[in-house]
């Protein structure tokens, strides 16, 4: 199977219709990929790997060399799936040559074909500088968690006509800057589909409704690694009573000493 290609994402929405939704994970590691990527058009190294992997409070602390890391790691753990690049908060808000150089310094060390960014209007022209000097763009609308600082919480968001007005416009400037893809995140469904009609890329959602042009969750929360998940989660597995149950299991059969046995033990030949 080759890799898929941004433009081959971009293109599964045509005259405004995607006839098949995309569907996006995120995957932090190399193993994670290789087990994710057959089923994935695109895998996100999201900055969620703050809390996720790192027991941060937030996404604010999150470096370069951080996404870098953990995105060579799924480049080489995948082969199919369009592999994007979230730009921690911090490395490319202050200018678009900013942006450049840290969205250059990601592909270079990872491999990935794209990266993402936050944020809507107050964006687009760094979007453009970027795509017309070779790096692909997805965008970030609604809940920005980089912005959790301004925002005051991980709230839903577009409950007031302004809110909903400034992210449907947000998604467009975003599309007329030339981004291949565009998340939504935490906004009503009215919103969803105002801006997934309104944009010609396609619209991915998390919290979002099925309105979009596909869909995105965290992974460690669909697989149900986490006790307490946003209400957008739907729990698929229960992997955290799985690891509990098998490592509970194994500290039983070690204190017992019936673990290892004859078939994991090393003998000298007779
Ligand atoms: O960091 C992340 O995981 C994300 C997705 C949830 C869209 O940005
Ligand atoms: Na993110």
């Amino acid at each position: 199977m080759k890799r898929l290609t941004v433009p081959r994402i971009r293109s599964r929405k045509a005259d405004g219709v995607t006839q098949e939704p995309l569907v996006m994970l995120t995957a932090y590691t190399a193993r994670q990929a290789q087990l994710l990527d057959a089923h994935c058009d695109l895998l996100l190294v999201g900055d969620s790997l703050a809390q996720v992997i790192y027991g941060l409070p937030t996404t604010v602390p999150v470096t370069l060399e951080m996404m870098a890391n953990h995105g060579a790691a799924v480049v080489r753990g995948s082969y199919h799936s369009v592999v994007v690049v979230d730009m921690p908060f911090g490395s490319y808000e202050a200018s678009k040559e900013q942006a450049f150089e840290s969205a250059a310094y990601l592909l270079k060390q990872t491999g990935a074909a794209a990266v993402k960014l936050e944020g809507g209007e107050a964006m687009a022209e760094t979007v453009e500088f970027l795509n017309q000097r070779g790096i692909p763009v997805m965008g970030h609308v609604g809940l920005t968690p980089q912005a959790v600082n301004v925002l005051g919480g991980y709230m839903a968001r577009g409950r007031s006509d302004a809110e909903a007005e400034k992210i449907v416009n947000d998604a467009i400037a975003l599309d007329q800057a030339g981004a291949f893809a565009i998340v939504l995140e935490g906004v009503l469904e009215p919103i969803a589909i105002k801006a997934t009609k309104a944009v010609s890329c396609p619209t991915i959602g998390i919290g979002a409704s099925n309105q979009c042009d596909g869909q995105v969750l965290v992974t460690e929360d669909m697989l149900g690694m986490f006790e307490r998940v946003p209400r957008f989660v739907k729990k698929y597995e229960d992997i955290a009573s799985v690891i509990e149950k098998t490592v509970a299991h194994y500290a039983e059969e070690v204190r017992e000493r019936t673990f290892p046995t004859e078939e994991q033990t090393y003998q000298p030949k007779a």
